[in-house]
């Protein structure tokens, strides 16, 4: 295994001594979040001059996400965010991007740690630890959480930055491949998004990657001169990753270099054939790209990315995913262990969403703000809210001591859909008025959560 570079992993001496220098030198200023990081506020906010969505529209993908994926049965499971450096290194493949220069690492009493860039590899991790194939045959497990690449920040592409997706483990059925897919797309639909393009390829198996390597090396080798730096880089080390270039330059030599589908096995060509007439079935429209090899070198077989013309060209791709059947074992696994899945870019979602203008929008008015005249009830005021709250109503009450006409004005600006104003004469006689907002309609009601509850909540 070729060793992380060292820039990469953090000594606790050089640890401790910047983390003093930071606390001096931040001490006389104010902090804020790191770039290429953000918050999701309750209300959306912007972070480097990007649309953040609040945290409910967040709730709304996330139960999206959860609804579309349960229909098929999948399940969640949920990894660390540090995993060992090794697996990722391991499963990823060194030569990779993510690996070579993208991780956050450090080390720890002799322990590396890195925070995931990814989550396919710490889920096989756990499936292989907690011998999962022993529990169903085949698992659909799915994750939604933070993943971690040091990477440029820009538009669409970010730190700290947040994935749903679903691995299929233990299967090596066509199917499979198609069901992950057709999921996959489920999700965009169900939340509005319907300007969408599949590119798919085959990688073919494991034999058909080194004889391709090698006739792409050949070809490409006399016009080394013409090509980038990176590519010049990549020749050598990771050849099939020039196929990514959106160089026109090195696009244009690529027209007449060797196809890859032309060194995979007639079993790989059937299988392909077999997944584009299953994505024909189900309506799904793609583009077949020979040129589609993927950033992570744990595929085999399928390959396949999600793109919108709602986002940028620069970061179009909004999902993306494949067959890897060969990463169970390269971290260890005894048995064959073929899989597949998919993950897909939460903020770039939102940047979809915000450009076709369909940010899910989530009504977050209480029910009712409970005005109080005086102080006299406070003991009274918690208890009520307390039941109005246990009866399935969303209920507000004033917190700052404020008169009358502030707690009115402060239920306007939460837009409480009702509101009920209680003094000493409410209390004693045990009812008082309740407005609609909506309306400025009032009635009297009994100081009861059950009534209340009824009023405020119709079925
Ligand atoms: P990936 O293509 O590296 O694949 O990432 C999947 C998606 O995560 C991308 O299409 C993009 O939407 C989002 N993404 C990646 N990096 C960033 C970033 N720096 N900022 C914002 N969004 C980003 C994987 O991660 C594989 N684990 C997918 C997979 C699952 N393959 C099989 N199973």
């Amino acid at each position: 295994m070729r060793k992380l570079n060292s820039s990469h992993i953090d000594s606790p001496s050089n640890q401790v001594q910047r983390n003093a220098y930071d606390v001096k030198k931040q001490a006389a200023e104010s902090f804020r979040s790191i770039k290429g990081t953000f918050d999701v506020l309750p209300t959306a906010s912007s972070a480097d001059g990007r649309a953040i969505a609040g945290s409910a529209a967040w709730r709304h993908v996330e139960r999206t996400v959860v609804d579309v994926l349960g229909r098929y049965g999948a399940r969640e499971i949920r990894t660390p965010i540090l995993e060992p450096t090794a697996l990722i290194a391991r499963g990823i493949g060194q030569l990779t991007d993510i690996v070579s220069k993208e991780m956050f690492a450090f080390e720890r009493e002799d322990t590396h740690y890195v925070l995931r860039p990814e989550v396919t590899a710490p889920v096989m991790r756990a499936y292989l630890q907690h011998h999962l194939d022993q529990e169903r045959s085949v698992q659909k497990l799915f994750y939604i959480g933070p993943c971690f690449r040091a990477e440029r920040p820009q538009k669409g592409r970010y730190r700290q930055f947040h994935q749903f997706g679903v691995e299929y483990i233990g299967t090596d059925t066509v199917r499979a491949d198609a069901e992950v897919i057709t999921m996959m797309v489920d999700v965009y639909h169900a939340l509005g998004i319907d300007d969408l393009r599949l590119r798919v390829n085959t990688l073919g198996d494991e034999n058909a990657r080194p004889a391709f390597k090698e006739a792409l090396q050949s070809y490409l080798r006399p016009f080394a001169d013409d090509l980038s730096e990176t590519s010049r880089r990549r020749l050598d080390e990771n050849p099939l990753r020039i196929l990514d270039t959106k160089n026109p330059r090195e696009r244009e030599l690529l027209e007449e270099a060797p196809s890859l589908i032309n060194f995979v096995s007639t079993e790989s060509r059937d299988r392909y054939d077999a997944l584009l007439e299953m994505l024909d079935g189900v309506g799904i429209r793609y583009i077949e790209d020979p040129f589609l090899v993927r950033g992570l070198d744990y595929y085999t077989e399928t390959a396949f990315e999600l793109e919108s013309d709602l986002l940028d060209s620069a970061q179009s791709a909004l999902a993306g995913g494949g067959r890897y059947d060969l990463l169970a074992s390269e971290i260890g696994a005894k048995n064959p262990t073929p899989a597949v899945g998919f993950a897909a870019g939460i903020e770039r979602l939102f940047l979809a969403l915000e450009s076709a203008g369909k940010i899910p929008v989530t009504d977050e008015r209480p029910d009712i703000f409970v005005v109080l005249v005086d102080n006299e009830g406070d003991a009274w005021a918690t208890s009520f809210a307390h039941q109005l709250r246990a009866a399935g109503v969303s209920c507000e009450i004033d917190l700052s001591g404020r008169s009358v006409k502030a707690q009115m004005r402060e239920a306007n600006r939460v837009g409480a859909k009702h509101v009920i104003v209680v003094g000493e004469t409410e209390r004693a006689s045990g009812s008082a008025k309740l407005k609609n907002m909506a309306d400025g309609t009032e009635r009297d009601v009994s100081l009861s959560a059950d009534e209340i509850r009824l009023l405020c909540i119709p079925d």
